[in-house]
Formats: C-alpha cells, sequence, structure tokens
C-alpha cells in the first residue's frame, strides 16, 4: 500500500486568476523521505492541506494509507503528523505547557506525553529549554518545537512543509539528520522544500510540481542523470521550472 497516493487534484481559491491545482497526481512509497519541490506558488501547501483534510479538493482524490483525506480524515488524522508552514504553537506558554496541550488533544496519557516530549526535545536539542515560553524561542527553536509537536501521537507518516525555511545552520543540520533517524523507524516522511541542495541531501525521491501541475518524479541521482547538463538537483529544477521569477 502507498503512504501517499493523490489523483488529479483540482483545486481553484475563491477570486484566484489561476488555479492553484490543475490536475496535480503523484504518490510516496512507506519507509521513504519524500520531497514535493516546487517554486512559491507552485501549489505545495495546498496539496498538504488537501492531505491533512483541512481543505477539500474541487475535483480528484488524496489518499493516505488507502484512506481518503475528505472523506475519511479521522482515520487519516491519526496517522499523519503535520508540521505546518507557519508555527502553530502558543507563544505565551512553554515548550513543555504546549506539548502537554497537544497531547491531551491527542488522547495521550500524561505519563507517555511526558515521556515522548522528554526523548523529542532531547532529540531536536531542546531538553534545556523546555521551560521556556515559545515567545523566547529564536526561529529555528520553534521550527524544531514546532516538528516536536507533530511526532507526539507517532505518527506513521509525518508531514513537514518548509521545516527550514529561514533557520539557522545548525538548526537545519540537527532537523535534516532528524529525519533520517525516523526514516530509519520504518516511517514515511513528506516534505516541501525550495532548498534543491538539501533535497538533493535527504530525499530518496523528488517530486517536481509548479503551477498545480506533476512535473517529474525520481530519486534524486536519476534526474540528474536523465536530464540534459545537469550536475545537481537545482539544475533539474531551474531546467524544469524555467528561470522566471516567481511572486
Ligand atoms: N487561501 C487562498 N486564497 C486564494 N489563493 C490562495 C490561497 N492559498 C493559496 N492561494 C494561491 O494558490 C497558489 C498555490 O499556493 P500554495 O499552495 O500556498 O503554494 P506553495 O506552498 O507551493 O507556495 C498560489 O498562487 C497562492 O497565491
Ligand atoms: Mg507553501
Amino acid at each position: 500500500m502507498l503512504a501517499i497516493e493523490v489523483d488529479d487534484l483540482h483545486k481553484n481559491y475563491k477570486g484566484a486568476w489561476a488555479p492553484a491545482l490543475d490536475g496535480f497526481s503523484f504518490s510516496v512509497a512507506q519507509g521513504k523521505i519524500s520531497g514535493l519541490l516546487g517554486p512559491n506558488g507552485a501549489g505545495k501547501t495546498t496539496t498538504i492541506n488537501i492531505l491533512c483534510g483541512l481543505i477539500a479538493p474541487d475535483n480528484g482524490t488524496a489518499k493516505v494509507f488507502g484512506k481518503n483525506c475528505s472523506t475519511e480524515s479521522i482515520h487519516v488524522r491519526n496517522k499523519i503528523g503535520v508540521a505546518p508552514q507557519q508555527v502553530a504553537l502558543f507563544g505565551n506558554l512553554t515548550a513543555i505547557e504546549n506539548l502537554r496541550y497537544i497531547g491531551r488533544l491527542y488522547g495521550l496519557s500524561d505519563s507517555v506525553i511526558n515521556k515522548r516530549s522528554m526523548n523529542l526535545l532531547e532529540l531536536l536539542g531542546l531538553s534545556a529549554h523546555a521551560d521556556k515560553r515559545i515567545n523566547a524561542y529564536s526561529g529555528g527553536m520553534k521550527r524544531r518545537a514546532n516538528i516536536i509537536a507533530s511526532l507526539l501521537h507517532e505518527p506513521e507518516l509525518l508531514i513537514l512543509d518548509e521545516p527550514t525555511a529561514g533557520v539557522d545552520v545548525q538548526s537545519r543540520a540537527l532537523i535534516l539528520s532528524f529525519l533520517q533517524q525516523y526514516r530509519q523507524q520504518g516511517k514515511t516522511i513528506l516534505y516541501t522544500s525550495h532548498l534543491m541542495d538539501e533535497a538533493q541531501q535527504i530525499c530518496d525521491e523528488v517530486t517536481i510540481i509548479d503551477e498545480g501541475k506533476f512535473i517529474i518524479n525520481g530519486t534524486p541521482g536519476d534526474l540528474i542523470r536523465e536530464t540534459t547538463d545537469c550536475k545537481k538537483l537545482e539544475d533539474v529544477f531551474l531546467h524544469y521550472t524555467g528561470h522566471t521569477v516567481r511572486d
């Protein structure tokens, strides 16, 4: 069974001059780190919001482990953890207070929440900051705390929307090595980025999306080999998405 199966998604936001998704299809096999790569406005966040049941597509289907993301969203939500593009934590609460709150929403007991929180805070380098308010965190610390919040219920599929955008080099390295560790536990990861060097480094496979349409999919190595005059994933990306600046 595929971890993610997206078929012919269409999404038009009200008042938008172009569709956000225009027949987009792609899939992700279990146990992979898969990169969903595209320029600004390509449709990455819209795809993620459909996968986690936050918005419904106008047409087409999205499935997670065989369950329909629109009609069976309760099943889907237990299987996925999502670290959204905008950090979704209470700034006036400490990290541990946020985690207790979120863990209870998932129906976890306090002892399970505490155990998992301590472990994850340690793995993502925040143990010493568990009792500090999120407002006092740096950008990189907020991102790492945001990822921890998505992991408390130990999801089979972790979805991260630009987890490394605008974070410091050390935070980024820590996040990337954590994702590789998580995959080694047999979990599946979908992550979006517009940073090609990073995607080339950690993704088992990548899908390029542009203007709401599927462009190409493959391992970074295959794509680099099969695309004329390309030495790195960034060359492949520019080859397919062009040099026009996006806003
Ligand atoms: N709530 C919204 N209302 C109107 N247009 C939107 C909304 N959200 C996204 N869009 C538009 O849909 C397109 C795809 O956006 P998005 O999925 O956020 O792309 P990405 O995450 O790849 O940058 C963009 O043109 C964006 O401006
Ligand atoms: Mg986005």
